[in-house]
């Protein structure tokens, strides 16, 4: 299957300290926040053309209520709506006209793990803005990673089911996917509980990324790991914790990739994933002891 998949739109956040999360995400990450709505808040990057690259709500728990990938156009999505239901795949509706802020056309449905997935088409398009040079203002959203107890069959799942590719394989404990383009990828999965394990979002170059490393540290933001730059993908990286406790990063220069790719295996070794070697002045990250994500399974409650 050729996928239809050209990047990821947005990630939707539930958070117990909304207000904290909120300002954070506008103030220090700087992010733009379009739209605010029934206790949801909707933000941009600013350097890009979706309508919102984050949602945020309040919840009990921390949870990744579901996250969005783009499709070409309105017949993209039905072809892939009639394949994974063919397949078998548990759905969360059929395509729609959707309500969020840009509208468009979509569906959405529960992956292997039971994550909400939705997939969309014909959402309008914001006017990007073009930041100040060396603002360190984030231009959008580069990749997701998640955890998964088995990353061989979750891996194996999205080829099947939505035809990403594999571009790079850390040993057996990492591996990078990339949609249609030629950005290395636009997700990953990492070993461990289902849960989410950071959201990237990307500078215009290292030199801004370290720009807003700075913003982080001045403002006692806690530094996780970095800054460095990772092996596969060929990124740069660093790595903080909001207040709420998500991790996020600050990436730049991710590598493109011709036609004709072959996926790779870095073998397991100190510079792995870090081949400056400057990432140990934070890091690397040392994790709270994972658990499942509570939004497993469930519907959008917003
Ligand atoms: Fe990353």
């Amino acid at each position: 299957m050729q996928t239809p998949i050209t990047h990821v739109r947005y990630v939707a956040l539930a958070v117990e300290d909304f207000a904290a999360e909120r300002q954070f995400l506008q103030e220090l990450w700087c992010l733009n926040e379009e739209a605010a709505q029934d206790g949801v808040a909707y933000f941009a990057g600013r350097g890009s053309t979706e309508p919102f690259i984050v949602r945020l709500r309040k919840a009990e728990d921390r949870r990744t209520d579901l996250f969005a990938f783009a499709v070409g156009d309105r017949t993209d999505v039905d072809h892939l709506y009639a394949s994974l239901r063919d397949d078998g795949v548990k759905l969360a509706g059929e395509p729609a006209e959707l309500h969020s802020p840009g509208g468009g056309y979509g569906f959405r449905f529960f992956d292997l793990d039971g994550r909400l997935v939705e997939i969309s088409a014909d959402v309008k398009e914001r006017v990007a803005e073009v930041p100040a040079a060396k603002a360190a203002i984030p231009q959008g959203l580069s990749h997701v990673v998640f955890h998964t107890p088995d990353v061989k069959k979750a891996v194996a799942w999205y080829e099947r089911h939505l035809g990403l590719r594999v571009s790079d394989w850390l040993d057996e404990f990492m591996c990078f996917l990339r949609g249609k383009g030629s950005k290395h990828h636009c997700m990953a999965f990492l070993v461990g509980p289902p849960t989410l394990n950071h959201v990237a979002f990307e500078m215009v170059n290292a030199d801004e990324m370290m720009r807003g490393l700075g913003r982080m540290l001045k403002n006692d933001v806690r530094l996780t790991w970095g800054p460095g730059r990772h092996t596969a993908g060929d990124n740069t990286f660093a790595y903080f914790q909001s207040p709420a406790g998500n991790n996020l990063e600050y990436t730049a220069e991710l590598e493109h990739l011709p036609d004709d790719w072959q996926p790779r295996t870095f073998p397991r070794s100190p510079e792995i994933i870090d081949q400056w070697g400057t990432g140990r002045i934070a890091g690397p990250p040392t994790y709270p002891p994972l658990k499942p994500d509570p939004a497993l399974w469930a519907n959008d409650p917003v």
